[in-house]
Order: structure tokens, then sequence, then C-alpha cells
């Protein structure tokens, strides 16, 4: 069967992560979360006093670059893979709402998002892969054969992220993660590197109102129509 590139963009929170890890697992492919390496850029940052009251020192973080190496081990226990920062496991850090409030700006830094996007034109040379982002189908993987671009409401998607800190014990107020999803919207439309977008060529798929299996069963009629099989 025929490995093609699927690339999966969209807004935050509405699921493409675990969206394209199923996908992945279900179809064999290796899958890479883009966004947990711009989350683990903003752990390195904050650690080492690079931002501080959400100013980024620029600068320092240039000349730090290359101090950071993020990397992909799969884990058999929940069957996926988890992210390293410098050997370092930090699959839980990076998902909290102190990382989530300051990654977007690092992420709209260019210098950032050409350094990763280097990585991850590597990860995917040899296609049989998914990665879901930002950016994936229009400046990553151009030609991926299956691009989808995943949107849902503002308020479903709060509540997922709500749903997801409070299931892991973290303390969250509804509102504080409603005006954050809405400003990491409007940081990643509005930038000038790489603003999400989506793709000409992409297939938008609404999951406001989807249930986790129509939603698989979708994503798997689509690969069928690119692959002719599974
Ligand atoms: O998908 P996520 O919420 O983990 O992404 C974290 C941040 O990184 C989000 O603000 C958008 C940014 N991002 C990006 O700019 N480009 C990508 N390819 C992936 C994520």
């Amino acid at each position: 069967m025929k490995r093609i590139t699927i690339a999966i963009d969209g807004y935050s929170s509405c699921g493409k992560s675990t969206m394209a890890k199923d996908l992945a697992k279900e179809i064999g492919y290796v899958y890479v979360d883009s966004g947990a390496m711009y989350r683990a850029v903003t752990l390195f940052a904050m650690r080492e006093g690079l931002i501080r009251d959400g100013k980024i020192d620029e600068e320092a973080l240039r000349k730090r670059l290359g101090d950071i190496n993020i990397s992909f081990k799969f884990n058999p226990t929940t069957q996926r893979p988890d992210t390293y920062l410098n050997g370092e496991l930090v699959e839980e850090e990076i998902r909290s709402l102190p990382i989530s409030s300051n990654v977007s700006p690092v992420a709209a830094l260019p210098f950032v998002r050409k350094a990763m996007v280097e990585q991850q034109k590597k990860l995917g040379r040899e296609g049989g892969i998914v990665m879901d982002g930002r950016d994936i189908g229009t400046t990553v993987f151009p030609n991926a054969e299956l691009k989808i671009f995943v949107t849902a409401s503002d308020e479903v998607r709060a509540q997922r992220r709500f749903d997801e800190l409070k299931a892991k014990g973290d303390s969250c107020d509804f509102g504080e993660i409603l005006r954050n999803v809405r400003e990491r919207d409007y940081i990643d439309t509005h930038r000038e590197a790489s603003p999400l977008r989506k793709a000409a060529d992409a297939v938008e798929l609404d999951n406001s109102e989807m249930s986790i299996a129509e939603q698989k069963e979708w994503l798997l009629s689509q690969v069928k129509m690119r692959t002719g099989s599974l």
C-alpha cells in the first residue's frame, strides 16, 4: 500500500492531536505532534529565565536554540509518543497552563519556526507520517497527499481543554481557558510567519458535534480515497 503524508492543521484544542495519534496507530504510520515541539522550546525558555512576565528575550533564545534537542519516544503503555527535551521526559509539563499561555508568542518567532520546520521536514522524509499543527499543509508538507483542516466552536474547544486539565487534577477556571483559546487563535492566525490558515487543497472537518467513532470513520474514508486501500 502506498504510504502517504497526512497533514492535520486547525485551531487549538479541537482534538487534532488525539485524532492524529489514533489515526497513525490505526494505519501503522508515525505520528508527530509539531505543537509539542513549540511547547518544548517554550518550556526551555521559561526554565532558563528567557521569558519573564510574558516577555521573551529573543536574542538570548536565538543564541540558545542550538542547546534545545527535542525527540519523541513511543510509550508502549499509552501507545503514544512522549516528548523529550534534552533527554528529559516533559510530556506532562508541556501541557500545563503556564506553557499554553506562553507558547503562541514563542511559536510566532520566525527563527524558532525555521528551526522546527527543518526538523519536521526531516521527520517526514520517508512518508507514512501523520503530523498535526498549524502550518503542516501549507509550509511543512505542501505536497502532502491528504490535508485536513479541523475546526470546532470556541466554547466546545475550551470545554475539552477544561475537561482534560480537570481529569489530570489541575485546578482551572473555564473563563480563563476560553480566553486562552481565543487569544491563541488570534495570535496563531495573525502572526506574520506561517499564520494558521486552511491550505487551498485541504478538506475541512468541523467536529463540534461529532463523536470520536464518527470522526474516525470519516478520517479512514479520507485515507482510503488517497491510498486506494487501507
Ligand atoms: O497544538 P498545540 O496547542 O499543542 O500548539 C501549541 C502552540 O504552538 C499553538 O499556539 C500553536 C503553535 N503551533 C504552531 O505555530 N505551528 C505548529 N505547526 C504547531 C503548533
